[in-house]
């Protein structure tokens, strides 16, 4: 059942292009020049006319939640309000008009998520599940569901899920720009083109997997971690320390980078590690600046990167070369590599990966 793999996790973790493929499917055409709205239950009209996303969700899911705030804010021009379930729930939130709720749940039963898409229903306000399992109770109390086909996930950190989820903030996006007619023709193509290569990358990123075993044998018995990051790359960051800690109970903390110099950074001794996710983008420059304070306290630097940048090789004590789609895509691919690195940090510390201590797999209580 776990198909040749020791866990259910690092058997999921290799589903990833599968996964994703599976996600895409159907959803764009052949031809690669249309995404599919029908399921969605929104028509094309009334998405035009969205002012405000609300997304919201718990753990995993949430860190998909910040990453669609990113992509929904930058191409379809739409402001985004992220939450975590349990705070919005009682928040009283007033919403505005003309918004779309968007509740993430891989199990669609989680119970905090339910009461914030129930309150949200229950204001009148149109609302869409971005779910895994099929018929699971978010999928049928929203209005709207929009399914990640990655399969049934066993193990209990979440992985194919939350990648899967990615892609569906990805063509949602994509969708909400075209209706607002933010996108012209050719721009939406390259796109879509470039989501069509994801699954073939991940399966690069996975190839990465030997090199992240023996960066694991050099830094399982490292009391503490900090994942840094900016714009995209800081929910990648607290999706990787999420990742570490769970399953190999070792304190991790993700921050965005800029906030370092506000007190994480007091923890930085020599060979404390601090994992760097950098995008080649906009952000790159900034980032360096942060990992020359992490180097100036003799920091162990980890950066993942599709950046051939010199200095960033130099300022790093371990560079892990990813190759790159886009900055948009490029956090399903970096995310890859820190799985790895959790679950191989994880299994090296003898730690039970596919059912962490006092987790559960779905979270039906409050
Ligand atoms: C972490 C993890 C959890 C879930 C969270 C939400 O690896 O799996 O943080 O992401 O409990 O679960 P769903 O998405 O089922 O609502």
């Amino acid at each position: 059942e776990k198909g040749g793999y020791k866990h259910f996790m690092l058997k999921e973790i290799h589903e990833q292009p599968r996964a994703i493929a599976d996600t895409i499917r159907g959803r764009v055409l052949p031809d690669g020049s249309e995404v599919v709205y029908k399921e969605l239950g929104i028509r094309f009209e009334e998405l035009a006319l969205t002012r405000k996303i609300y997304l919201v969700a718990c753990g995993t899911s949430y860190h998909a939640c910040l990453i669609g705030k990113y992509m929904i804010e930058n191409i379809a021009k739409t402001p985004v309000e992220t939450d975590i379930a349990s705070e919005f729930r009682y928040r009283n939130v007033p919403f505005e008009q003309d918004s779309l709720f968007i509740a993430i749940t891989q199990s669609g039963e989680t119970a905090d998520t339910l009461a914030a898409l129930r309150f949200a229903k229950k204001s009148g306000v149109k609302t869409l599940a971005i779910c895994n399992v099929v018929g699971s109770t978010a999928s049928r109390e929203a209005d709207g569901v929009f399914y990640t086909h990655s399969g049934p996930e066993i193990g209990v950190a979440s992985t194919k899920a939350f990648t899967t989820q990615i892609v569906a903030l990805y063509l949602l996006t994509l969708a909400l720009a075209k209706a607002k007619g933010l996108l012209v023709e050719q721009s939406y193509i390259s796109f879509l083109r470039n989501l069509l290569m994801l699954p073939r990358m991940a399966e690069e990123a996975l190839k990465l997997e030997n090199r992240i075993q023996q960066l694991a044998k050099e830094v399982y018995r490292k009391p503490n971690f900090l994942y840094l990051g900016r714009g995209l790359c800081y929910p990648v960051a607290l999706e990787g320390a999420l990742k570490l800690k769970e399953i190999s109970y070792i304190h991790a903390e993700g921050y965005a980078a800029g906030e370092m110099k506000h007190g994480p950074i007091a923890l930085v001794e020599e060979g404390f590690p601090v994992v760097f996710i950098v995008s080649d983008d906009f952000y790159l420059d900034k980032t360096l600046s942060n990992m020359e304070e992490i180097k100036a306290r003799d920091g162990f630097i980890i950066t993942i990167s599709d950046s051939k940048k010199e200095k960033l090789k130099k300022l790093s004590d371990r560079f892990i070369y990813v190759e790159g789609i886009h900055t948009y895509l490029n956090t399903v691919l970096f995310s890859i590599p820190l799985q790895l690195l959790a679950y191989h940090v994880a299994v090296l510390r003898g730690c039970d990966v596919d059912q962490p201590r006092n987790l559960a797999k779905s979270v039906t209580v409050e």
